[in-house]
């Protein structure tokens, strides 16, 4: 089996049976918030989703993260590219940990890394870009951790709980993951 393999995680494709674990995951509320998610999900609505993947180009499929514990592997979440450019080299990167109790221990910035290596050496992409919420504090922090660079705000562009929001755009090149990866590399 292919994986992609990091210190604490592992990332592997998604299988069929992995669907109604997604589903729990993203039926929560607090999971869901900054996922631009509003309605409820069936099974049947998620294997769609899972059919249309499928055609989408190999490079695009996301990856289960797994986490090692008592010698098992156990997923926590989703992470994946999306909607490669081929002449910019640029993509866009999505990422949601459905485990809420894995929360706030590094492994969303952990993920992150994994995937820009993955971008970056393995596909040779240039750009790897971003939105994100500018309610969602934790994810802002794991992906300044990872690397990335704030790069403008859409104002507005969400309604969240009542309210406009807006959606802070990030992005990291290849040279600039270069210098974070080595100064990380020799911090570890
Ligand atoms: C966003 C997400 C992937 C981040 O993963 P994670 O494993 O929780 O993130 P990390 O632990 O690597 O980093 C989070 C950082 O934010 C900090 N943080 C979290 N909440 C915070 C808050 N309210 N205020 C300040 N800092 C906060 C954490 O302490 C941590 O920083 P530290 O390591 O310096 O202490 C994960 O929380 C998640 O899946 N959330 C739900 C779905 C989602 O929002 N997806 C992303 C959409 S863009």
């Amino acid at each position: 089996v292919f994986l992609i393999i990091g210190n604490r995680l592992r990332l592997r494709a998604i299988e069929r049976s992995d669907l109604a674990r997604f589903t729990v995951w993203l039926n929560d509320p607090e999971v869901r918030r900054h996922l631009s998610l509003i309605l409820p999900l069936s099974l049947v609505e998620e294997e769609d989703w899972f059919e249309s993947m499928l055609k989408r180009p190999l490079r695009e499929h996301p990856y289960v993260m797994e986490i090692h514990q008592n010698d098992d592997w156990v997923p926590i979440g989703n992470i994946g590219l999306m909607d490669i450019d081929d002449t910019a080299r640029s993509a866009e990167v999505g990422i949601f940990i459905g485990e809420k109790s894995y929360w706030n221990q590094g492994y969303g910035t952990e993920a992150m890394r994994l995937i820009l290596s993955h971008a970056f050496q393995t596909l040779n992409l240039h750009r790897v870009f971003l939105h994100v919420d500018e309610t969602n504090t934790g994810g802002v922090r794991a992906y300044e951790k990872a690397g990335f660079i704030h790069e403008g705000r859409q104002r507005a562009a969400r309604f969240d709980d009542g309210k406009y929001i807006d959606v802070l755009m990030m992005s990291i090149l290849s040279e600039e993951w270069k210098k974070v990866d080595q100064e990380q590399g020799n911090a570890n």
